[in-house]
């Protein structure tokens, strides 16, 4: 792993903070689960409250627990290369004084309001807490009907996959060559298949050799591959079309095995590399938040980011089911409104502890920026994802938003990117 340069601290936690030390005393505490962009925002927001509140950090303890102290940048994932895809977070949380704990929580009871874990060891522990942020994100849908998929199927889910599919591609290269060595199928043609399709041919190139005749075809169950809204679908069928990926459309997967992959109305295409990308699903710790949760598995959350009809239990990120606007349209599992969402909710939490006002949640502006490998990037902007740059252009606003982690900003503020204050950068 590279070094933090992806991540500039905000000025405010430069300084040196003291090690907090164990409570016997009931500080108010803070529990944040998950150390994505939700969490890792929640918590930096969380201490800008209590910091300029002028509250010292003894006065609530804001702790963040998840297996390790690093963001993984999921959108990157889809990369040749993963090893800069992610950032060390623990210097910035103990800067921000934060307290980080490592470990994965197994279990959450909002009755006695207190979440329970296993640490590296395999230890298990509790952790009481006076409010809490569920930030445990999402993970990709992978549908028992579809037989072989555990087994035989590689994805770009988190980095563990992303490093399976890295290192399985490169095995290729000493396979005796086949149209099932040399072909790769993708299930899923939206934003993640679109982006890790299109990167494909030209990976599978530099591991095969530039004269392998190579075969990427995406599998979309829908009659159409349109994602992407009226606008701008047809750019990214050209863009997939000139890359030379196939498109099949109408098509479910059935079965996949070691050598290839069998559809529902009985095609079969020999592959050796089916990748899966068929949408996510939020963090199975939801379900342990008794309340209702919507299709994709999110809480029902307030413009406060408070989980409906459950006192002291947010969700944000990936977790939560919110509107962006006053028009209705809701958040998408996305970057772009997992560090808004968590800014929001870090804030409100301590605002609420600290019984000050909090602030709703409110994200009108929204922007797409698709990668679609040695095409370039389709940047689109709007909820009708209107075509605003595209190739080349396109791909260098997707570098500066994969490397700075800005989401996406409207073309026209592009100078601005400069600002002294990353906080202040994001779109509000
Ligand atoms: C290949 C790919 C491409 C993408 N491209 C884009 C893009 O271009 N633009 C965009 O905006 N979005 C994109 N996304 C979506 C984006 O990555 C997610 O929406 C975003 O990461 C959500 O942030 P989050 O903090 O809510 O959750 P996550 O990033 O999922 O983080 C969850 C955190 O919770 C932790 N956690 C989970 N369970 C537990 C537990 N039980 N106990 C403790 N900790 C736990 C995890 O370890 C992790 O630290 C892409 C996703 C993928 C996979
Ligand atoms: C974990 O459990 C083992 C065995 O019960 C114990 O020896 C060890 O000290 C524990 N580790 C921690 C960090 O508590
Ligand atoms: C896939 O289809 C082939 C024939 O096309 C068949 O022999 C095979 O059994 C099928 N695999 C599964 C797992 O259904």
């Amino acid at each position: 792993m590279r070094s933090s340069k992806l991540i500039r601290f905000p000025t405010l936690f430069q300084k040196h903070h003291q090690a907090i030390p164990s409570m016997s005393s009931p500080t108010p505490t803070v529990v944040i689960i998950g150390a994505g962009f939700a969490g890792m925002w929640a918590a930096l927001s969380a201490a800008r409250k209590r910091e300029i509140a002028g509250r010292p950090d003894s006065s609530v303890e804001i702790i963040l627990i998840a297996p390790e102290p690093i963001l993984y940048i999921r959108p990157r994932l889809y990369e040749n290369d993963v090893s800069e895809a992610s950032a060390p977070l623990a210097d910035l949380l103990a800067a921000a004084g934060v307290r980080y704990i490592q470990g994965l929580v197994q279990k959450i009871t909002v009755k006695e309001k207190i979440v329970g874990y296993t640490s590296a060891d395999g230890n298990s522990s509790t952790l009481p807490y006076d409010r809490l942020i569920l930030a445990s994100g999402s993970t990709l849908f992978r549908p028992e009907a579809v037989e072989g998929l555990a087994e035989y199927s590689f994805d770009a889910d988190q980095m563990e996959g992303a490093l399976k599919l890295d290192a399985h591609l490169k095995s290729l290269a000493s396979q005796p060559e086949s149209p099932a060595r040399n072909t790769v199928v993708i299930c899923g043609g939206g934003f993640t298949g679109a982006e890790i399709a299109a990167e494909m041919p030209r990976r599978l190139r530099g591991i095969l050799g530039e004269s392998v005749d190579v075969r990427v075809v995406v599998l979309e169950r829908a009659g159409s591959l349109d994602f992407m809204g009226p606008h701008s679908s047809p750019v990214v069928k050209e863009a997939l079309a000139s890359l030379g990926v196939e498109i099949l459309t109408s098509q479910t997967v059935a079965a996949i095995d070691a050598e290839g992959i069998n559809t529902t109305s009985g095609t079969r295409i020999a592959s050796k590399t089916v990748i899966w990308t068929a949408g996510m699903r939020a963090s199975a710790l939801t379900a342990q938040i008794p309340t209702e949760r919507d299709e994709l598995g999110r809480l029902f959350v307030t413009q406060n980011l408070q989980v409906c009809g459950v006192d002291h239990v947010y969700a944000t990120g990936d977790t939560a089911h919110i509107a962006a606007d006053d028009e209705g349209h809701l958040t998408l599992m996305s970057c772009q409104h997992a560090v808004n969402l968590g800014k929001s909710a870090g804030n409100n939490v301590m605002a609420d502890l600290l019984g000050l006002p909090q602030a709703p949640y409110s994200q009108p502006y929204y922007g797409t920026c698709l990668s679609l490998g040695p095409w370039g990037a389709l940047f689109t902007t709007g909820w009708d994802r209107k075509v605003s740059l595209v190739k080349e252009e396109g791909y260098k606003l997707k570098t500066q938003i994969n490397t700075q982690l800005i989401y996406p900003p409207p073309p026209n503020r592009a100078a601005a990117f400069t600002a002294a204050d990353p906080a202040q950068q994001l779109i509000a």
